[in-house]
């Protein structure tokens, strides 16, 4: 029998909640499958740095360091919680960057998918739904003007100033790109390549490296778009796009773009990729105005947990199922508080859609 240690990172906010939704998958897929998961729970996020004096403390790197995956809630106090704890501690920067840093996760998966079951969340007219959005937005993590140097200070003209560089080298560029052309060509076989290289430089050796590698993948078809343009076509032309792939800013902006287009981050979870440890999360923040409250969708977390199955531990099967279970409870008329638009779901709580999952998952 296989056996895998999954680090847990609840994180803040309603992290916990939606977590426990999240064990109760894998304890059912342990159930029925021929693999243990040895589930190690630490802390991590903002909580942690008032328990522990750290957001990402040396317990939870150690247990991360063991694991052979990682699963994280999101992270993130209200506004007045963050403003007790230094910058650099605050969860975000002293946490979740140097997570994806310390194991160098630089290709972020992140599914905009909307089947039938939950067409009606999006915002989206029906006609430009049309059967169904299902996309993959492929992020650079690692890299790019979140991680590079960064300064402030007093100029010549006493103005107070600051500089924060984007850098990328082409192993980095190659990299990314080449998860998104391989991604493609497993789906459809359209890459659209998402650059500014009317601006800026970087996107310049990108759509450079983007010439020379492109040969390799002879049956993928490249769309170039500006992230400008794209951000216009996600709106009003979404099922355009089937693999997305782009720098690390352009992925933040337009990942939420997506979950726009679904209706809500909270149907957004995500994979996130590195040479050797993989972690998975949900693309949202914390939601510490509905924390505590159980009425947050547990989708995300669960998604991250299929996306896990399939991208860890070559689950496929198991992987699909969870998906079909989670939307199967959507499709049987329930959801809960966060995600109704007054429609005419039943509302039900996060523990109670939780264990819907798991019912229909048992029945598939
Ligand atoms: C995301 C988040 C993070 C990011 C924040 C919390 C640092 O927005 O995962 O998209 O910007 O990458
Ligand atoms: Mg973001």
């Amino acid at each position: 029998m296989k056996t895998y240690k999954i680090a847990i990172l609840a994180g803040d906010g309603i992290g916990p909640e939606i977590m426990r939704e999240a064990i109760k998958v894998f304890k059912l897929v342990e159930e029925r499958n021929d693999v243990r998961f040895e589930l190690l729970e630490a802390p991590f996020g903002g909580q942690a740095y008032f328990d522990c004096g750290h957001p990402f403390p040396e317990e939870t790197k150690a247990i991360c360091d063991a694991a052979d995956a990682i699963i994280k809630g999101p992270i993130g106090l209200s506004h007045e919680e963050s403003q007790k704890i230094p910058v650099d501690m605050q969860p975000e920067r002293g946490a979740l960057l140097p997570l994806r840093a310390r194991y160098n996760t630089f290709a972020n998966f992140r599914p905009v998918s909307l089947p039938k079951a939950i067409a009606h969340f999006s915002p989206l007219k029906p006609e430009i739904v049309g059967d169904g959005i299902d996309m993959i937005m492929v992020r650079e993590l690692v890299g790019g003007l979140y991680f590079g140097h960064k300064e402030t200070g007093v100029n010549d003209q006493g103005l107070r100033y600051v500089k924060e560089v984007l850098e990328y080298d082409e192993g980095q560029i190659a990299r990314i790109l080449h998860e998104g052309f391989k991604l493609a060509q497993r789906r459809k076989k359209v890459l659209h390549n998402i650059h500014k290289s009317n601006v800026l430089k970087s996107s310049v050796l990108w759509n450079e490296v983007l010439g020379e590698i492109a040969p390799q993948y002879p049956d993928v078809k490249v769309v170039h778009m500006l992230v400008d343009a794209a951000a216009t076509h996600l709106c009003l032309n979404p099922t355009q796009f089937d693999v997305m792939v782009m720098e690390n800013m352009f992925g933040d902006i337009l990942s939420d773009q997506g979950g726009g287009i679904l209706g809500s981050l909270g149907l957004m979870p995500s994979a996130c990729l590195g040479p050797e440890k993989a972690y998975y999360e949900p693309s949202h923040g914390s939601a510490p105005d509905i924390a505590g409250k159980g009425i947050a969708n547990p989708y995300s977390m669960i998604g991250s947990v299929a996306m896990m199955l399939e991208m860890s531990f070559g689950m496929e099967q198991e992987a699909k199922n969870v998906w079909a279970a989670m939307q199967g409870v959507f499709a049987d008329g329930y959801s809960t508080p966060d995600l109704s638009r007054g429609g005419s779901a039943e509302l039900i709580s996060t523990e109670a859609f939780g264990d819907k999952v798991v019912e229909k998952l048992r029945s598939l």
